[in-house]
């Protein structure tokens, strides 16, 4: 019997504190193991965990200021750690190559049982970000080869939140009124364990998952934080919703549920890669997969006592409820701080027009397979060389619905076919969801790192089932 929405308390994951600190770095230590955790309440989900939570510890960095987390890997099988939004050297990206692996482990074999290039590591790997980048809403999960989906899905995800003066200096709803909410869907067996249709159940060898289900995944159990439906009180004041699709493949349309008088309830003002230049007011937001959208909600729009659902007007059924927020029944308004300036922040455009090159990227399912270009990842044979500062283009055609991801930096959307921007492109994204039959165009500038590093597509299904690339910055 699967648990009814709006019954179980919203949870927070636990703030992460640093192991030790000094001058420029914060030394943080997650061991990932597996661990019983409640999530249906009648039986235990056995789950693969960073520090035996899912979602894992939240993360709370300080843009300038040196990060490093040392992963300690005591599940039976390889992981890979990617700071999804981090602008990161090629070493600590999480490339996929460079596996942590189990004592006794055996690194995990490219397509065609290839060995993969890389370093893999034996029982702990430091990651160490520099974190020079603003304040955003970053998140970390596995990204091992072709077992990304079902690793995720087994709960290898957490917040990693960065913070900076210009942000902190807006008086934007702080504490405990700004919360970071993880949306994903899983399904569970009977006997509670999470059910996901992989080839190879013990991940071990074959990757990716049964073809009826390469079009990506779906669960009917919508969890926010790892708990199904959850229920929170709030008071009748603005609050900072944090929203993160971690869905392996599933697109959500998020809006309240009854919407406030006038509509217009979700005011974003953040996207993947931060502030926005100045808040925008959606009835509903669009989120694919790995896509992060910061709103601002005023529960002083509501009568006192209402019930304010936050739906997903894609799903139906169960799939169409994600949370809920109580609005306290006292009629006494609490005394307001906070606010959501007309000007948030300065974002530099970049001009497509000053682009040195652009790359055309074809991303569409053939046989059994998904690809980019005609082709299936190979690790080590890059589609692209960009130069560190250059400003490029990258062109997307795609088939289907794609989100597309791309490490290193984020970019800016120029245009989705001859439409120009989607309502939710604004500001800086590292992920993008190109829609069926779609071109859509980015500018973006590499900087900083040389090395390899990956762009694929964030449906986990997609990406384990070889829609990946490798470019290398020089
Ligand atoms: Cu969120 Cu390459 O991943
Ligand atoms: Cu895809």
């Amino acid at each position: 019997p699967l648990p009814r929405p709006f019954e179980r308390p919203l949870r927070l994951p636990p703030v992460l504190r640093p192991a030790h600190a000094d001058a420029t770095t914060d030394y943080y230590e997650i061991t990932q193991r597996a661990a019983d955790l409640d999530i249906l309440g009648d039986v235990k989900t056995t789950a693969w965990t960073y520090g035996g939570t899912f979602p894992g510890p939240t993360i709370v960095s300080r843009s300038g200021r040196r990060t490093v987390v040392k992963h300690t890997n005591r599940l039976p099988r390889p992981v890979v750690v990617h700071l999804h939004g981090g602008h990161t050297p090629h070493d600590s990206d999480g490339y996929p190559g460079d596996e942590i692996l189990p004592a006794g482990g055996k690194p995990t074999m490219a397509m065609g049982g290839h060995p993969m290039p890389g370093k893999p590591v034996i029982g702990s790997r430091d990651y160490t970000y520099p974190m020079n980048q603003r304040a955003a809403t970053l998140w970390y999960h596995d990204h091992r080869m072709g077992f990304t989906g079902a690793s995720v899905w087994r709960g290898l995800a957490g917040f990693h939140l960065v913070h900076d003066d210009e942000e902190e200096r807006l008086p934007l709803p702080r504490g405990d009124r700004d919360l970071p909410l993880m949306i994903t869907d899983r399904s569970f067996a009977a006997d509670g364990s999470f059910s996901y249709p992989s080839i190879d159940r013990t991940l071990e060898t074959v990757p990716g998952v049964h073809a009826a289900h390469m079009n990506g995944v779906l669960g009917d159990v919508i969890l926010v934080n790892g708990v199904p439906w959850p229920v929170h009180p709030v008071q009748r004041l603005r609050y900072r919703l944090r929203l993160l699709n971690a869905s392996n493949s599933r697109n959500y349309r998020l809006a309240l549920d009854p919407p406030p008088p006038g509509g217009k309830g979700l005011v974003q003002i953040g996207s993947d890669g931060g502030l926005l230049s100045r808040p925008i007011a959606h009835d509903g937001i669009d989120a694919a997969p790995a896509e992060r959208f910061d709103v601002v909600v005023d529960f002083a729009r509501y009568r006192p006592g209402t019930r304010v659902r936050l739906v997903n007007q894609l799903g139906d059924g169960r799939t169409r409820e994600v949370m809920a927020f109580d609005v306290s029944s006292s009629s006494k308004a609490p005394h307001e701080d906070s606010k959501v300036p007309a000007h948030l922040s300065r974002i530099p455009r970049l001009d497509p027009a000053k682009a040195v090159v652009t790359r055309t990227f074809l991303l569409q399912k053939k046989g059994g397979s998904w690809q980019i270009n005609g082709r299936e990842y190979e690790p080590g044979r890059p589609l692209a060389r960009p130069r560190l500062g250059q400003l490029e283009r990258w062109r997307f055609v795609t088939d289907l619905h794609h989100p597309i991801h791309l490490h290193l930096d984020a970019f800016q959307v120029i245009a989705r076919g001859t439409r120009g921007l989607g309502a939710y492109d604004h500001g800086w994204k590292d992920t993008m969801d190109l829609r069926p039959a779609e071109a859509a165009e980015v500018a973006v500038r590499f900087t900083d790192y040389p090395g390899a590093f990956v762009f694929h597509c964030h449906n986990l299904e997609h990406e384990d089932m070889a829609m990946m690339a490798d470019f290398t910055t020089e």
